[in-house]
């Protein structure tokens, strides 16, 4: 069965960056892709411990036992990858950081990557700022550092001017549900 698994990195179940995933999950459902939707706010994952225990033994595995393993597990199972994030302090949500830093184990130490490059991954980032450029370096760069583990980036969206409760609901910005909905539609094609 192909698998995509959708990380969210919002603490927020109901606003914009989940919903957007919930449109990038329709449209892979619609290719009759499984998909398991990872809440990163609902797991404990501890910070890289730098303990090199992946490097030291060359492995795609990491020595600390909390609920990363799980994600592991589904890194390993999955097809492809979406991550959404909202942008908190210009970069991606705390929730986001811990999951790219126990990302370590499949980066070698000479930066080989240890994903196989037929995983994808898109994703989904969230801003309240009304310029769309204003986060693009670091929001670049950390989609770079994702694809150093192996997985090809395919795609990414980022929607603007949004802040749940506030301001106009993502759900009126029909831009931003297509742009999410293709993403999920053509993330394995
Ligand atoms: C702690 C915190 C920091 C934020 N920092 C930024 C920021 O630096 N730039 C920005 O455009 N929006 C920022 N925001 C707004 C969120 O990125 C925006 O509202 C986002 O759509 C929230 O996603 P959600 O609805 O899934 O929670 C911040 C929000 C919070 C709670």
């Amino acid at each position: 069965m192909t698998i995509v698994t959708i990380l969210v990195g919002s603490p927020r179940k109901s606003g914009s960056t989940r919903i957007l995933a919930g449109e990038a999950e329709r449209g892979l459902k619609e290719q009759g892709i499984a998909v398991e939707t990872v809440f990163l706010n609902d797991l404990k994952i501890k910070g890289c411990q730098a303990c090199y225990y992946c490097k030291k033994n060359d492995v795609a595995a990491c020595a600390v036992k909390d609920d990363m393993q799980q994600v592991h597990q589904l890194m390993q199972e999955s097809d492809g990858l979406m991550v959404a994030s909202p942008i908190y302090f210009a970069g991606v949500t705390a929730q986001t950081k811990l999951w790219q830093d126990r990302m370590f184990p499949y980066i070698s130490m000479n930066l080989a990557p240890k994903l196989p490059p037929t995983k994808k991954v898109s994703f989904i980032f969230t801003q309240n700022q009304p310029d769309v450029h204003l986060f693009e370096t670091p929001i670049r760069t950390f989609m770079h550092m994702v694809g150093l583990t192996g997985l090809t980036v395919k795609d990414y969206l980022i929607a603007y001017d949004l802040d749940a409760g506030v301001k106009t609901p993502v759900t009126e910005n029909k831009v931003f549900m297509d742009k999410a909905y293709e993403m999920g539609r053509d993330l394995l094609r």
